[in-house]
């Protein structure tokens, strides 16, 4: 969460510059921005409460500069209030700082500042940063950032610049920091799509890594030791049109589309990778699949897969809550993270502390580069490039096929697998078609001023149903809540009221009956039955077709799922793209 981008050039239009670029951070964070850049007179700031897509650089005739450094707020310390939108400078507006993460020891670290004489101006835990620093400047600048860096408890990423000095510098521990390096200028982004309509070769900067920048010189040291560390420059494979939304009125619908392809993209690995994946499975000793939010429900699903498919059990755990099982972890103990970003802290705090009892580490992310592929043991990527909007879609689908995958290869049936999943890639490019997307907005708009939704789900389409309320609530702010169907009668059924809108998501496989039977039994209690399956029923009164998928109909039945929800926000008014409260890539406990 929060987005950073930096630049220092030989030009000096670098204000406008890093304002565009922000632009694309936008996803990660959008209650305030904020910009310092700096020239002869100083360290200028702008900052704004609401989101950056609305202001225009052009028109704000900023100075000419070489060098600046710009924010994206999702705040989680101090409200959304222009006083705590970064950048935040110290008193004498000499030193600036922009930080994504939390600095968890801010308020002991504060009141000692504040002893030394210190005044605050906002409620974040960022001011401590370049407060800290302007006490430890008789180090001089980059000493200073050294000794207040040593003294965090918490994840950040931090970017400071000072009147006196001609470069930027930044630092970083757990949350992401991409240097990218262009033609007489130097980069320095949360996310590559900030720079990437100016460069695409990237160094990736390691956790505590420092980096010094001017507009052809990058050093990187090492926060431990001090040592200067060289680094490899990478030339990265996305390109500008994968990371905007072209003719898509929004990038969610963009990425919906993409699937007509991503499915067959995340399958398309190679066999000798995947057969190495399955026997370290195989051998282990207790496999935990983790992950957060739509990723988590993937891993969830997981779980189904190999109870089916591998007929092996494996266990899940929200990341989040998985430290709480470290008593189980084994040096043979495998644990697959799964992650759309490969940035997000509940997941890299659940691999740190697997990696602390010795246990194995894979991942499967969509991020090349990214901490928790970097970090991992065996790191799987999906391939389907960037995904920009907060509602994760084209890359539930990718993660889905490729945990198949694996399951068809832990059981010895990869070509099987593949061969399934080529015809599931199939099945998802034929239900995009206009006449689908049509009907589908058509149910939205019948369910759209409704205030409660329920989904149910049966077998791997369980945590779909989770997963399906996901979606909804985040893009539509309908009260929605997934359930396995069997579950209703045991107390969500006191819900129903004539009317209510109710999502069933019908299995290929031997849950199909009882699925519909649980439908029948919300439909006697006057639910609305919305019935998405590959075979119509009576009791539906609302039918949403999709193709016959077997143990894969998880992936199919998600496709209406995520189109009724993109709906369901543009009919009540919001923007599907940017949900409320939220961000994209969340790199905060
Ligand atoms: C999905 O629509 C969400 N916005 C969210 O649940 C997301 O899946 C979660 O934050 C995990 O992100 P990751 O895949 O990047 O780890
Ligand atoms: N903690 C900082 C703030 O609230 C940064 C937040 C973040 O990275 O999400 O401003």
């Amino acid at each position: 969460m929060c987005g950073i981008f930096a630049c220092i050039s030989k030009d000096n239009k670098t204000a406008v510059k890093v304002i565009n670029g922000l632009k694309k951070l936008e996803y990660r964070g959008y209650d305030s921005w904020g910009i310092s850049y700096k020239n002869a007179n100083g360290i200028n700031v702008v900052k704004e409460v609401g989101k950056i897509s609305a202001f225009d650089p052009e028109e704000a005739n900023f100075a000419d500069s070489n060098v600046a450094i710009a924010h994206t707020r999702w705040a989680t310390h101090g409200g959304v209030e222009v006083r705590n939108a970064h950048p935040h400078l110290n008193k004498e507006n000499t030193i600036a700082v922009v930080h994504n993460g939390i600095i968890e020891n801010y308020i002991e670290l504060k009141n000692e500042l504040i002893k030394k004489g210190y005044e605050f101006k906002s409620d974040t835990d960022t001011e401590v940063i370049v407060q800290m620093i302007d006490s430890y400047m008789d180090f001089g600048f980059e000493k200073a950032i050294e000794k207040t860096v040593a003294r965090f408890e918490g994840r950040f990423a931090i970017v400071v610049i000072d009147k006196n000095a001609d470069e930027i510098i930044a630092c970083r521990r757990g949350s992401p920091l991409i240097l990218g390096v262009g033609k007489e200028e130097t980069f320095i982004a949360s996310d590559i799509p900030a720079f990437l309509s100016h460069t695409n070769v990237v160094n990736y900067i390691d956790d505590d890594e420092m980096v010094k920048i001017t507009s052809s010189e990058r050093h990187f040291y090492s926060l431990r030791t001090g040592d200067e560390i060289q680094k490899r420059d990478i030339q990265i494979e996305w390109n500008i049109e994968d990371a905007e939304k072209g003719d898509f009125t929004h990038f969610m619908l963009k990425e919906i589309f993409d699937q007509k392809e991503t499915v067959q993209r995340a399958v398309d690995q190679s066999d000798e990778e995947i057969m190495a994946v399955a026997e370290k499975i195989k051998k282990s000793k207790g496999v935990f699949f983790v992950g957060c939010g739509t990723a988590g429900k993937v891993a969830k699903a997981g779980e189904y897969f190999f109870a089916h498919v591998a007929k092996r059990h494996v266990n899940f755990a929200p990341a989040s809550e998985f430290p709480l099982f470290h008593n189980f972890l084994l040096p043979e103990t495998l644990v697959f993270a799964i992650s759309q970003s490969g940035e997000t802290a509940d997941v890299l705090e659940a691999l740190e502390v697997a990696q602390k009892a010795g246990s194995t580490v894979f991942s499967l992310t969509n991020v090349v580069g990214s901490s928790i592929a970097r970090k991992s043991d065996i790191s799987l990527f999906i391939k389907a490039g960037p995904e920009k909007a907060v509602a994760s879609t084209k890359a539930a689908t990718s993660q889905l096929a490729l945990l198949l995958l694996i399951a068809y290869a832990v059981a010895g049936k990869l070509e099987e697998g593949k061969k399934l999943l080529l015809e599931i890639s199939s099945n998802v490019n034929d239900l995009l078609n206009p006449r689908f997307v049509a009907h589908t907005e058509s149910v939205a708009k019948k369910i759209a001023h409704k205030d409660n939704l329920f989904i149910i789900g049966k077998g791997v389409n369980y945590p779909m149903a989770e997963e399906s309320a996901i979606k909804i609530q985040e893009v539509s702010q309908i009260h929605a809540e997934g359930f396995a169907g069997g579950e209703l009668k045991h107390g969500p059924i006191a819900m129903i009221e004539e009317g209510t809108p109710c999502l069933v998501l019908v299995g290929d496989d031997e849950s199909k009956q009882e699925i519909v039977s649980n439908a029948i039994e919300l439909k006697s209690r006057g639910a609305m039955i919305i019935g998405i399956a590959s075979e119509k029923h009576d009791c539906f009164d609302e039918f949403i077709r999709v193709p016959e998928s077997g143990v894969a109909s998880c992936i199919t039945n998600l496709i209406p799922i995520q189109l009724l929800s993109f709906y369901l926000g543009v009919e009540r008014g919001l923007d599907p793209d940017m949900p409320r409260n939220l961000a994209k890539s969340v790199t905060v406990k």
